[in-house]
């Protein structure tokens, strides 16, 4: 049978050439989109990736230029380039370079925006172009765009969010099928949902770049993410959510930056929320984003969080957005809002969740509460279910809110206790 012909495009009047660098689930995306809709004042001109030849595809058009010589892409006079490789390095590099030669940027990279947004911002206004990053955080959920544009004219204080995907669809597992952590684990693999390694998503590394993007967008701060404390969901055992419900309660990875004065307050890790909160109906995948504004109040932002194709739209928005600009000849649409380096603590106060494994024996109860009213700490609440093996018993104490820094001492002295089988897990309760 004959091959089809190798479609030809028409070209749109005021095209502006756009070069995709990397093109693999995202990149991948974005090209079937631009390749799909050539109405578009956009124009696919490049597609860069390593070994090139075994990524050809038949339904990117004739005149589109596949290529592995990243340096001849930003010597062409494109207009915009796409950055999907991901990673620090080349990609930073990549970036940088594009931006010095007066190309606009679109990326979708969390790693390389958490750690230099701010700087890159600074580049690409002193160069007369634009960065834009939408698809960094939260996938196709325009919530970077809300924070940068349609809510700049508030001062925004407080962000939270459920920001990886991977650890909501396992603590949602749990909840709903009640399956031990590592069976949920598991499956998330065998979906796609998480890495063979999936330390950064599970370990909280994952959320708090995004946390520190959305800080930098909404907040005007600059945050190194490594600064941020992230406690891992590893800990977290399906009678957790028993105890939890009885609470009215479930639990999610929460990432979270309040800014007070001169301090961010930041976080990530798993939480006691609410059932019936937004926050505690998220299910699978989801990620939703909540904004909390001196003037707007409360905003939510909720979709999926990942994925090729909501990716992708993140990405061609951001480049529709570019294109725009760039046509009516406004290099500098970004408002530079100063940024501010503040302090960072952990030091939130709330109610506190401890669950407790031990091996049974009286005088337990008591002397927890010796421990714990020694460092000034009111028991809210005392859980014990019934029928569990006295070798392995799982039982839960509230407390009232206090500060984190507060507890921490307390922690330290029941971690030597000779009956507890397995560290305490102490999760903050948002309410
Ligand atoms: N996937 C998502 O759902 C999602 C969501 C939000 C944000 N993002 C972000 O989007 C970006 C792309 O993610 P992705 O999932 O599309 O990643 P991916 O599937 O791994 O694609 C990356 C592509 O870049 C190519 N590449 C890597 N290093 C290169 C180099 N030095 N030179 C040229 N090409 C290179 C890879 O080629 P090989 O095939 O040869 O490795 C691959 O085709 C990342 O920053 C990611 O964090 C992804």
């Amino acid at each position: 049978m004959a091959k089809p012909p190798t479609p030809q495009r028409q070209q749109p009047s005021s095209a502006s050439g756009v070069a995709l660098i990397g093109f693999g689930t995202v990149g991948r995306a974005v090209a079937k989109i631009l390749c799909e809709n050539s109405n578009r004042s956009l124009r696919l001109t490049h597609i860069c990736n390593r070994n090139v030849e075994k990524k050809k595809q038949p339904w990117v058009p004739s005149d589109v230029l596949w290529t592995d010589d990243v340096e001849s892409v930003l010597k062409s006079d494109v207009g915009i380039v796409i950055e999907l490789i991901g990673g620090l390095n080349p990609a930073g590099q990549i970036v940088r370079s594009a931006l010095q030669a007066r190309k606009s940027v679109v990326t979708a990279n969390k790693q390389l925006i958490a750690r230099h947004g701010s700087d890159l911002l600074q580049l690409a206004r002193s160069q007369g172009c634009q960065i834009e990053f939408g698809a960094s955080v939260a996938g196709g959920v325009p919530v970077l765009p809300a924070l940068r544009f349609g809510l700049c004219g508030d001062r925004l204080h407080g962000i939270a969010g459920i920001l990886n995907g991977t650890c909501n669809y396992i603590l949602s597992r749990i909840e709903n099928a009640r399956i031990p952590f590592s069976e949920a684990l598991e499956e998330a693999q065998a979906r796609g949902y998480a890495e063979a390694d999936a330390s950064e998503d599970l370990d909280g590394g994952d959320a708090r770049a995004k946390l520190a993007i959305l800080a930098l967008a909404g907040l005007h701060t600059k945050v190194v993410p490594e600064s941020v404390r992230a406690r891992t969901i590893r800990a977290v055992d399906a009678v957790d959510f028993d105890y939890a419900a009885q609470l009215g309660c479930t639990i999610r990875q929460i990432s979270r930056a309040d800014l007070k004065e001169k301090t961010l307050f930041a976080e990530v890790g798993p939480c006691l929320v609410p059932a019936e909160s937004p926050f505690g109906r998220v299910q699978r995948n989801l990620n939703l984003v909540l904004t909390s504004g001196q003037y707007g109040g409360d905003m939510a932002f909720l979709g999926a969080g990942a994925g090729g194709d909501p990716t992708a739209v993140a990405v061609v928005s951001d480049l529709m957005f570019v294109a725009q600009n760039l046509s009516a000849g406004a290099g500098k649409k970004d408002l530079a809002i100063p940024v501010t380096t503040p302090e960072i603590s952990s030091d939130f106060e709330t109610p506190w969740y401890l669950r407790f494994f031990v091996r049974d024996q009286p005088g337990i109860v008591a002397r927890l509460a010796q421990i714990l009213a020694g460092h000034h700490l009111n028991i809210d609440s005392l859980l014990q279910k019934p029928g569990f093996d006295k070798a392995s018993l799982p039982f839960v104490i509230t407390l009232e809110p206090c500060r984190d820094a507060l507890l921490h001492p307390a922690l330290q002295e029941m971690a030597g206790l000779e009956f507890a089988i397995r560290p305490c897990l102490c999760l903050p309760i948002l309410r």
